[in-house]
């Protein structure tokens, strides 16, 4: 199952054009739902500006050469290994999520366009991506869903409760777990049976849920986050510091009640 080309079995009854234009649809639907959410919220409108202000108070000017070397050290820490999020097991459950989402896109991505048609041979390599993107989304995802949420690990509420934040993980996940079932009930050639079209049709849904619902979701993160840890240490390398006071220069001294209790209030 993890060599096989699910969407080169799908093209056998359904053309690839289809696919390929519902791949062009999801890529609208979030440059629609990111421009409304930033219309909405105005806060790529509040991020520059808050830039231009702070950029006031520098009291160094940054060269290229700086500049580019602070930009590299952004993308390989806060960025590529998200370190905002510290040195435990939130970090790997959302790299596990991060990167088998990026493995799970391009795998569906370059399958759809390049290994749809009847004379192609899909390199066993793509369908593995995909499905190793796939089960990585769903453990990353599935470990922050069950454990690791703020409502669960923090505020003792049952795993079950949902509310609209929960769209974005719980949406990601769906769209991996049934991609992964389908998949799988397609390689068994159940022919007239209706398991993998079931299913088919839940990953579709899934994804026009994932896709379509980028404007009320926690989606765009994944575009706002690394503008934001760019910014900031930016601020950080030419004085400004977002016009946050300088750290204070005195012994950490926060008294007994700090060690009373693990720090996980979020
Ligand atoms: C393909 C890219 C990404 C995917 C699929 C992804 C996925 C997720 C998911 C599913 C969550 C949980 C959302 C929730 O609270 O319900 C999350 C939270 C988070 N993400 Fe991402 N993310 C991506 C990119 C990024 C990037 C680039 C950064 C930082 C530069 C980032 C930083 C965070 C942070 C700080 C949280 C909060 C984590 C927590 O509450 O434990 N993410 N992400």
């Amino acid at each position: 199952m993890l060599s096989v080309n699910p969407f080169a079995i799908l093209a056998e009854t359904v053309s690839p054009v289809y696919m390929q234009s519902f791949v062009i649809l999801m890529v609208l639907l979030i440059v629609i739902g990111t421009l409304l959410d930033i219309i909405h919220k105005k806060n790529v409108k509040y991020f520059f500006e808050n830039a231009k202000k702070a950029k006031l108070s520098a009291t160094k000017t940054l060269s290229t050469v700086e500049k580019i070397s602070v930009v590299s050290k952004t993308i390989v820490s806060d960025i590529a290994t998200t370190s905002e999020l510290g040195a435990g097991k939130r970090r790997v459950a959302h790299l596990l999520g991060m990167y088998g989402t990026i493995l799970f896109w391009i795998g569906s991505v370059i399958m759809i366009f390049c290994y749809t048609s009847s004379s192609s041979d899909t390199p066993s390599f793509w369908p593995i991506i995909w499905h190793v993107g796939a089960i990585m989304t769903v453990i990353g995802g599935g470990w922050f869903w069950f454990f690791l949420r703020v409502d669960v690990y923090s505020e003792a509420q049952p795993w079950y409760r949902i509310i609209k934040a929960d769209l974005f993980v719980l949406a990601l996940v769906a769209s991996s777990l049934t991609g992964l079932i389908w998949s799988y009930l397609q390689t068994l050639n159940l022919n007239d049976r209706w398991d993998d079209k079931a299913f088919l049709i839940l990953f579709i849904v899934s994804n026009l849920v994932l896709f379509g619902g980028v404007y009320w979701s926690k989606f765009a993160h994944m575009f706002y986050k690394p503008g934001a840890a760019i910014q900031k240490n930016l601020a950080e390398a030419d004085g400004s510091r977002d016009n946050l006071p300088p750290e204070a220069d005195a012994p950490k001294q926060f008294g007994l009640g700090m060690k009373r209790d693990e720090p996980k209030h979020y």
